[in-house]
């Protein structure tokens, strides 16, 4: 079993439930306001780790209160949190999280989590990687300092997982460097330039994406499921239907629960399959790291067998 290691951002988030999203100039009263644990990245190392993968995470938080409460949950969850920075002249990340209609937008001011450099990113792979350990990492941190991880990471045989979230252009000799991308429909629309408007737009779309060099790719279509294109060639794994109350952090889930999956040598059907069920979970709690499942908690609401025992009678 290879590691999984973790480059990418922690952020705090608050969130808050409102009715429908404010119109400029307006404002609206929320209810339900969490403070809690995220980034995309501490997201996706906590998914890992909760999966039973032994993970490690790179980043970088300010040295406030929110950088060790961040620290605090990585370590709660069994995430090895030795190479996150306290940078002393940023703040630690922040994201602002309005939840409306089963649906969320999120603000991201980026504070500390821009302030790793290659080279130190470098250095840290360096020391912690093994051959065909897992670099998974998104673009919450300096996309010029992901796309140098990357390329190291492989001169170091790693196997690299790249989330593009948020959703940005991914350089030409990057993609042929990347074994798994996995990506929403308005990230696949960023990196493709198609228009993701049904099942033909996705098979060609993923299409494209081995064609620009990537070895595999995971489009998450939400509550239509996901769709992979591999050595198998092009297949669907529907989604779960579960009583869903927010859907931050469940995309993270679903990345990080993959990641675990292939550290382990499951096939990638087999890991997103379970990776759906992982985020299905996830979005029946309010916040983002605090609703990821352990494998445990997967496996009973679902069986291990895959069947469903989860309360679907809200959906
Ligand atoms: O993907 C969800 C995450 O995006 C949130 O936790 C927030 O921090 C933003 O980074």
């Amino acid at each position: 079993m290879s590691k999984v290691v973790v480059l990418g951002s922690l952020n705090m988030d608050v969130s808050i439930e409102a009715d429908r999203i404010p119109s400029a100039g307006e404002t609206l009263e929320g209810r339900d306001l969490l403070l809690g644990p995220g980034g995309k990245g501490a997201n996706q190392a906590v998914a890992s780790a909760r999966m039973g993968a032994e993970t490690l995470m790179i980043g970088s938080v300010g040295s406030d209160l929110f950088g060790s409460e961040l620290i605090d949950s990585l370590a709660h969850a069994g995430v090895s949190t030795g190479y996150i920075k306290r940078e002393a002249g940023d703040a630690t990340g922040t994201a602002v999280v309005i939840r409306s209609s089963g649906d969320n937008r999120i603000i991201v001011s980026q504070g500390a989590n821009h302030s790793l450099g290659v080279r130190e990113v470098g250095d840290a792979l360096s020391v912690v990687a093994q051959p065909d350990d897992i670099l998974l990492t998104q673009l919450e941190c300096a996309p010029l300092v992901v796309w140098e991880a990357i390329r190291h990471a492989k001169s170091l045989g790693m196997l690299v997982v790249l989330n593009p979230s948020p959703a940005h252009a991914i350089p030409a000799d990057i993609l042929p460097q990347v074994d798994l991308l996995c990506l929403n429909e308005t990230e696949c629309s960023a990196v493709t330039g198609c228009q993701q408007d049904g099942e033909e737009s996705y098979r060609r779309s993923l299409e494209a994406l081995i064609e620009g060099g990537a070895k595999r790719a995971v489009l998450t279509l939400g509550p239509r499921g996901s769709a992979a294109l591999d050595e198998n060639g092009y297949y669907r794994i529907p989604a779960e239907r579960v009583a869903a109350v927010d859907t931050t952090g469940a995309g993270d889930t679903f990345v990080g629960t993959l990641s675990a999956f292939l550290s382990r040598g499951h096939e990638l059907r087999e890991a997103m399959e379970f990776a759906t069920k992982a985020a299905a979970l996830a979005t029946t709690h309010i916040g983002a790291q605090g609703s990821i499942p352990t494998i445990e908690e997967v496996e009973s609401a679902f069986g291990k067998d895959g069947e469903n025992e989860w309360d679907t009678s809200n959906n």
